[in-house]
C-alpha cells in the first residue's frame, strides 16, 4: 500500500472518517478561538467616541419603546452600493456603547447608522409626527404623541448607573448630574448648559422639537437621531478610499 492509498483507511470507515473530522475541526477552532483569549480588546479604539448624553440615551429608550429597530438596521455594511448611499461603514468602536446593540437585521425603512445631521429637526418632527408630510409615499406609522409627553427623569440617573455597571465609562459625576444635563441639553438658555458641555464635549444643545415650554419625547428621539453616526471624524480614516 503506498502512502496515498493510506487515505482509504478514511473513505472506507465512516467512525475512522468521524473521528478524523472531529479533530480536524477541533483544530480549526483552537486556531481561531484561542488567540481571542490574549487581546485585552477586540475593539480599536476610535477617536471622537463617547457614552451617550442623558437626553441621547432616553431617546434611544424610546426608540427601543416604539420598536424602530423592527424597520431600521443600525449597520452599514462594507459593500459599494451600502458606501454610496449611507457613507462610511460602520465601525465596530461605534456601537461600543450600545447595550443592547442596534444593528438590526430588517430594513423596510433605510439604516439609520449615520441619519444624524442629515435633515433639520423640523423635518425629523414633522415626519416623526406625520410621515406622509414629508415622504408621501412612507410608509413608516407616525408617532405624534411623542410632541405632548413629557420626558420623565425620574429613572434616568438609573439608566447611566446601570450602563456603567457594564462598562460605558460614565463618571460619578455624570451620574450624579443626569437630570440636570438632560435638560440642560434641550434648552440652549439653561444655567448648567456650560456645565453639560464640560461632560460631554461634542454634544449639541438645542430645543429639539420647537417647543421651549417643556422636554418632551420628541426631544430626546431627536436629540438621539441627530447624533447617529456624527461621532467619528472619517476624514482622518480614509479606509473608504480603499474599498472602492
Ligand atoms: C413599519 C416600519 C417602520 C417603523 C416601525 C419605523 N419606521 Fe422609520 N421609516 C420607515 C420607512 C419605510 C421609511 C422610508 C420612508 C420615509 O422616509 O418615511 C422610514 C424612514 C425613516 C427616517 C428617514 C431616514 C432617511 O435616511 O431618510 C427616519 C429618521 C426614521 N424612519 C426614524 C424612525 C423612528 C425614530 C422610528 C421609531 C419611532 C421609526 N422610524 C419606525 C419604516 C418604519
Amino acid at each position: 500500500m503506498s502512502v496515498w492509498n493510506k487515505h482509504q483507511v478514511f473513505e472506507k470507515n465512516s467512525l475512522v472518517l468521524l473521528v478524523g473530522i472531529l479533530v480536524m475541526v477541533a483544530i480549526g477552532g483552537l486556531v481561531e478561538i484561542v488567540p481571542l483569549f490574549y487581546l485585552k480588546s477586540t475593539i480599536e479604539k476610535v477617536q471622537g467616541m463617547r457614552p451617550y448624553t442623558p437626553l441621547e440615551l432616553a431617546g434611544r429608550n424610546i426608540y427601543i419603546r416604539e420598536g424602530c429597530y423592527l424597520c431600521h438596521s443600525q449597520m452599514i455594511r462594507p459593500m459599494r452600493d451600502e458606501l454610496e448611499r449611507y457613507g462610511h461603514f460602520s465601525l465596530a468602536a461605534e456601537s461600543m456603547y450600545d447595550h443592547p446593540f442596534q444593528w438590526g437585521s430588517k430594513r423596510t425603512g433605510p439604516d439609520l447608522a449615520r441619519v444624524g445631521g442629515k435633515y433639520s429637526d423640523e423635518w425629523h418632527r414633522d415626519h416623526l409626527v406625520d410621515p406622509r408630510s414629508v415622504v408621501p409615499e412612507s410608509i413608516m406609522p407616525g408617532y405624534p404623541f411623542l410632541l405632548n409627553a413629557t420626558l420623565g427623569t425620574r429613572d434616568i440617573a438609573d439608566h447611566l448607573k446601570t450602563n456603567a455597571i457594564i462598562g460605558v465609562p460614565y463618571t460619578e459625576t455624570m451620574i450624579e448630574n443626569a437630570a440636570a444635563d438632560l435638560l440642560a441639553q434641550a434648552n440652549p438658555d439653561a444655567d448648567g448648559v456650560d456645565a453639560f458641555l464640560e461632560r460631554y464635549p461634542n454634544a449639541i444643545v438645542r430645543d429639539f422639537d420647537g417647543n421651549p415650554q417643556k422636554v418632551t419625547e420628541m426631544d430626546a428621539l431627536v436629540a438621539y437621531l441627530q447624533m447617529l453616526g456624527t461621532l467619528v471624524d472619517f476624514s482622518i480614516y480614509d479606509s473608504k478610499a480603499d474599498l472602492r
